[in-house]
C-alpha cells in the first residue's frame, strides 16, 4: 500500500537550483511554508557539489568589466541561440547572488587586499569566474544548506527514486516514487512543483557527470507532456581526465595552463589565436578533436587518445592554493603530480544546454510546474554555454522560481488527489518493467547506448552517423523490453532503478539525436561535418521535442529572442 503525503511545494532535486529555490521560498514566507525536497541520493551528494572552477558575475565595474560585456560574451558564446532577454536578466542578477552567498558565509577565495577573487574562463572577456578554490560547487551547496537549516519548514526525502511526474487535466498532481531503503511506494502531492533534477550527460560513456545523473526529471516531464528544448546541444568540456573523464576544471587554463599536442605545440594558436586556451568550449573541443584526428595526440587506453594540459610552469604555490582538488585527483587517479608533469585530457561530455522548456520566470506550460538549473531550458546558453555560467544559472533561477512560486501559492488550488487511473497506470508500468523476461542484460544495454553516443553523436557529427545512432537507440529500447530485473528484493533495488534510468536515458537520447539529425547546420556544440556552417536563415530557431505516446517524438520549432545583438560571425 502506498504512503501518501502532501506538501505545499515539492522540489524535485536537491542541487544548487533546488536548494536556492528552497531558501528563497523559506525567506519570502518567513518560514511559513511546507516544502518537500526530493532527491534520489542523499542531499549533499547532488552533482552540484562537483562544480569546480567558478561562478560568473560582474564584480569589477570600476576596473573595466560590465554587465553589457558579460551579456555580449554569453550571447556570442551561445552562437546567437540564447534568448537575449534571458541573458540580460541573468547578468544583471548575478552580482547580488555572489554577495548573498558571501553574506551567508561562503569561503570565497580572496586576494591580498581581501577582495573576492575572480579568474579568467573561456569565452569571457574579463576574469569574472568567482571561486572558492576549485571546489566552488561544494562550498555553494554547503552555504545554501546552512541557510536552509535556519528555517524549519522543509522535509527531506533522500533516496526517493521518483518514477512519475503526474499531470492530470493540465495540472501537476503528484510525484510517485520508490523509497530505496524500504522499497515502499510513496505518493507526494502538492500545489506546486519545481523540477531541479539536473542534466542528462550520462547518455555518454566518457563524461564528467556523476553516475547518478540520468536526466530523470527531464524524461519524466517529457512523458508528462512538457516539451524538451534544444536537446541536440550537448556540451563537450575540453579537459576530461583520461581515462576516467573526471573534470579538470577550466580554472586550470584560467590560471594560465597550456594545452599542448605531441609536438609540444600550443595548438590553440591555429584555432583561436586571440584567446588561445581560453576560447569558448565548443571551439576548444573541436580544436582538440582535430589535433587528435590528425595524429597529433598521444595514444591512450581504449582508443582514448589524449592531449596534454600542462600546468608545470604555474608552480606549486598556485596549484596548491588555487587548484588543490585537481592536484589531489591527478595524484590519486593517474599517479601524476601536475606540479611536475602534464595531465592527459580530451573532450568530455559535460553539460546539457537543452532541457525542459520554460519561460523567463522558469514557468513551464503546466501552470503549477516550474523548472530551474540544468534540467530546464530557459534559453540562457543557446548552442554553447560559457564556463561558469551554469552554477550562476542555478542560483539566479533557483531564486526566481522560489519567488515566483511564493507569489503564486495563494492563488493556486489545493493539492489534488492522485486519480485511480494515474495510480493504476504507474503501477502497471512498474509491474511490466519488473516482469520483463529474456536474455538481454540491462548493464550491457546501458554501456552500448553510451558507446553509441560517444562514437556517433560526439564533438563532430554526420547525418549518416546520426541516423545510425537513432536506429541503434530504438533497437536498444526494443531489447530493453527483454532485459529482466534480476534482483527481487525490496530494499535498495538498484537493479530496478537501473532499468528505470535506462528508460529515461533512451527517451533523452532519442530526442537528442532526432534534433541533431534534423538540424542541418553547425552551431555551437552541434558541429556537422556535412553541414559545416551556421545557417541563420533556416536554423536560427529553438528545437522543441514533444512526446507522442506509442510513437516517435514530434519536433517543432520556436523563434529566438534577439533584442540587442544581431548574429555575426564568431571570431576569437
Ligand atoms: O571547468 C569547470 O570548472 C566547469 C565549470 C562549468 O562547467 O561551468
Amino acid at each position: 500500500m502506498a504512503q501518501s503525503l502532501t506538501h505545499e511545494v515539492l522540489i524535485l532535486g536537491a542541487g544548487l537550483a533546488g536548494l536556492r529555490a528552497a531558501v528563497e521560498l523559506s525567506h519570502r514566507t518567513e518560514g511559513h511554508i511546507d516544502i518537500g525536497i526530493v532527491s534520489k541520493v542523499q542531499l549533499m551528494r547532488a552533482h552540484s557539489v562537483c562544480a569546480e572552477g567558478g561562478t560568473a558575475a560582474v564584480l569589477r565595474e570600476d576596473e573595466g568589466d560590465s554587465i553589457a560585456l558579460h551579456a555580449w560574451d554569453s550571447v556570442k558564446g551561445s552562437d546567437f541561440l540564447a534568448d537575449q532577454d534571458v541573458v540580460w536578466r541573468f547578468c544583471k542578477a548575478m552580482p547580488r547572488e555572489i554577495q548573498l552567498l558571501d553574506h551567508w558565509g561562503i569561503p570565497w577565495t580572496r586576494d591580498a587586499q581581501g577582495r573576492i577573487s575572480q579568474r579568467p574562463f573561456g569565452g569571457h572577456s574579463y576574469p569574472r569566474a568567482t571561486l572558492a578554490a576549485d571546489k566552488t560547487g561544494f562550498f555553494e551547496m554547503q552555504t545554501l544548506y546552512d541557510q536552509l537549516l535556519r528555517y524549519q519548514c522543509f522535509k527531506r526525502y533522500d533516496e526517493l527514486f521518483i518514477t512519475d511526474i503526474v499531470v492530470e487535466e493540465g495540472r501537476f498532481v503528484a510525484l510517485v516514487g520508490i523509497h530505496a531503503p524500504s522499497g515502499e511506494t510513496v505518493i507526494l502531492q502538492a500545489k506546486a512543483l519545481l523540477i531541479a533534477s539536473g542534466g542528462g550527460g550520462t547518455l555518454y560513456g566518457f563524461t564528467t557527470y556523476s553516475e547518478t545523473v540520468t536526466g530523470d526529471g527531464m524524461a519524466m516531464a517529457y512523458r508528462a507532456g512538457l516539451p524538451l528544448e534544444d536537446m541536440e546541444f550537448l556540451q563537450f568540456h575540453p579537459t576530461g581526465l583520461v581515462p576516467s573523464g573526471i573534470l579538470m576544471t577550466e580554472g586550470c587554463r584560467g590560471e594560465g595552463g597550456y594545452l599542448k599536442n605531441n609536438k609540444g605545440e600550443r595548438f590553440m594558436e591555429r584555432y583561436a589565436a586571440g584567446k588561445m586556451e581560453l576560447g569558448p568550449r565548443d571551439m576548444v573541443s573541436r580544436a582538440e578533436m582535430t589535433e587528435l584526428l590528425e595524429g597529433r595526440g598521444f595514444p591512450g587506453p581504449d582508443g582514448k587518445d589524449y592531449l596534454h594540459l600542462d600546468l608545470t610552469h604555474l608552480g606549486a604555490e598556485v596549484i596548491n592554493t588555487r587548484l588543490p582538488l585537481i592536484r589531489e585527483v591527478c595524484i590519486k587517479f593517474v599517479d601524476i603530480d601536475p606540479i611536475e608533469k602534464p595531465i592527459p585530457i580530451r573532450p568530455v561530455a559535460h553539460y546539457s544546454m537543452g532541457g525542459i522548456e520554460t519561460d523567463i520566470n522558469g514557468l513551464t506550460r503546466v501552470k503549477n510546474v516550474w523548472a530551474a538549473g540544468e534540467a530546464a531550458c530557459v534559453s540562457l546558453h543557446g548552442a554553447n554555454r560559457l564556463g561558469s555560467n551554469s552554477t550562476g544559472e542555478c542560483l539566479v533561477w533557483g531564486g526566481i522560481t522560489g519567488r515566483e512560486i511564493a507569489r503564486a501559492l495563494p492563488s493556486l488550488p489545493k493539492p489534488a488527489r492522485l486519480s485511480e487511473q494515474s495510480w493504476l497506470a504507474q503501477q502497471a508500468r512498474l509491474k511490466a518493467i519488473a516482469g520483463r523476461q529474456g536474455q538481454e542484460d540491462l548493464y550491457v544495454l546501458r554501456r552500448e547506448l553510451r558507446t553509441l553516443m560517444d562514437n556517433d553523436v560526439g564533438v563532430f557529427r554526420k547525418g549518416e552517423d546520426l541516423a545510425k545512432a537513432l536506429a541503434g537507440i530504438r533497437a536498444i529500447r526494443d531489447r530493453a523490453a527483454h532485459a529482466p530485473i534480476a534482483d527481487r528484493s525490496a530494499t535498495y533495488n538498484s537493479n530496478l532503478f537501473h532499468a528505470l534510468e535506462l528508460d529515461n536515458l533512451l527517451d533523452l537520447a532519442e530526442v537528442t539525436v532526432m534534433g541533431a539529425l534534423a538540424r542541418e547546420e553547425s552551431r555551437g556544440a552541434h558541429a556537422r561535418r556535412d553541414f559545416a556552417v551556421r545557417d541563420d536563415e533556416k536554423w536560427l530557431k529553438h528545437t522543441l521535442a514533444w512526446h507522442v505516446p506509442g510513437s516517435h517524438p514530434k519536433l517543432d520549432y520556436k523563434p529566438v529572442t534577439i533584442d540587442t545583438w544581431k548574429p555575426v560571425e564568431r571570431k576569437y
